[in-house]
């Protein structure tokens, strides 16, 4: 928590400098990054609106262990303020009913509208039935809420198109295209609880297992189903836990594994760590290893070889994206959505704007999070 509280705090003053700046220039574009594409599109107007005035918007959050949910939180509570809302902003850590209470202290002390990235997805019914009773819009933010029709809008990235770009650099890398192989490959994913995680493995697996079924990777465990492979709160301690049971049960007879599917940059740390612990070195024979959201850490370690590849989630572009949705939800207008199929939540298909992933890898750090304002060059030496 140290470790991330200290590594953030140079970002989040960069990010304010930035955002103060774009609101001093009122052109809303300057803080989404050149590569959003139409993301970019997606920022709010910077400068306060009379329908704003006197409205609560409560932002449900799901913990500060990870670097990407304070950023998330941050960017909000930044880009509702400028318009004129008052934030209460929470972080449940990862106590699923610490998040049940604090959206029920939202809903009793008058919020007008309430964003929510949960931690466990189907865990919020009641309480979201609650705000439905209370006439209080809900947006779901990264993280699909479940089982409830009480959630008006989804804004999230492409997660499917995550694990797609995940399983594409492993293809390429390993030059699986060009008949390279076997190489012995283990698999993690993330919290079964999270949708998301469904989808980035969806996304991965379609890449990848075709050469699972025709023998270029090894699963050496034989470990390939979701359950088998899943990480509960995507949880660095138990990812380290179980790559430590993988090396000593599966690659102890001189077997080395060479490739490790990690679906977030928390998991891949706690994979690192466990190879390091059974001699692993960085340089020789060290696994390509893969990894999600872009932390100043794994952004780090992508320069020194620990890590191969991450894959950046701008969260100036969801919060932006995001918080059109409540301005549009209080105002009784439609924002845009640019997906109204992918999203089922076991009630209604939701409506959702899904913004853009990109893969970074060593070549492109320069580019996709300095060159657009993301970290500072300091952020990641
Ligand atoms: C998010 C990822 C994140 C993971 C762990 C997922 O729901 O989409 O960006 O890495 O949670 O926090």
């Amino acid at each position: 928590m140290n470790r991330v509280l200290k590594s953030i705090v140079g970002a989040t003053l960069s990010l304010c400098v930035l955002v103060s700046a774009a609101a001093c220039t009122s052109t809303p574009t300057n803080t989404a990054p050149a590569n959003a594409g139409t993301d970019s599109q997606a920022a709010a107007s910077s400068s306060p609106t009379p329908s704003a005035k006197g409205k609560k918007v409560g932002v449900a959050m799901p913990t500060k262990s990870s670097e990407r949910w304070i950023r998330d939180g941050n960017n909000m509570k930044d880009q509702l303020e400028k318009l004129g809302y008052a934030v209460d902003l929470q972080y449940a850590e990862d106590d699923v009913q610490a998040q049940v209470s604090q959206i029920e202290n939202m809903i009793t002390s008058g919020a007008n509208c309430l964003v929510v990235a949960s931690i466990d997805s189907s865990a919020l019914v009641n309480v979201l039935e609650e705000a439905k009773k209370n006439s209080i819009p809900v947006i779901a933010y990264d993280r699909l809420l479940m089982d409830t029709d009480a959630v008006s809008y989804y804004a999230t990235f492409d997660n499917k198109g995550v694990g797609t770009l995940i399983g594409k650099y492993i293809e390429e890398k390993a030059g699986l295209k060009d008949g390279k192989g076997p190489y012995n490959i283990e698999l993690f994913a993330g919290s079964p609880d999270d949708n998301n995680a469904h989808f980035l493995n969806t996304g991965a697996m379609e890449v990848l297992q075709p050469y699972i079924d025709g023998g270029k990777l090894k699963v050496v465990s034989g470990q390939t189903d979701f359950d088998k492979i899943c990480i509960l709160r995507w949880s660095q301690e138990t990812a380290q836990k179980r790559m430590e049971d993988l090396l000593s049960g599966y690659y102890s007879t001189g077997k080395d594994v060479d490739i490790v599917l990690s679906p977030f940059d928390g998991i891949s740390y706690g994979i690192a760590a466990a190879l390091e612990g059974a001699g692993y070195k960085v340089g020789e024979k060290w696994p390509m290893i893969t990894g999600q959201d872009a932390e100043t850490m794994a952004v780090k370690n992508i320069r020194s070889g620990k890590q191969s590849m991450t894959v950046f989630k701008d969260t100036r572009v969801l919060a932006a994206k995001c918080v059109t949705m409540v301005q549009a939800v209080l105002e009784g207008k439609e924002p845009e959505i640019n997906d109204k199929t992918s999203y089922n939540n076991g009630k209604l298909v939701v409506p959702s704007y899904l913004c853009n992933p990109v893969a970074i890898y060593k070549d492109n750090i320069q580019k996709e999070l300095i060159d657009s304002g993301y970290y500072k060059q300091s952020d990641i030496s």
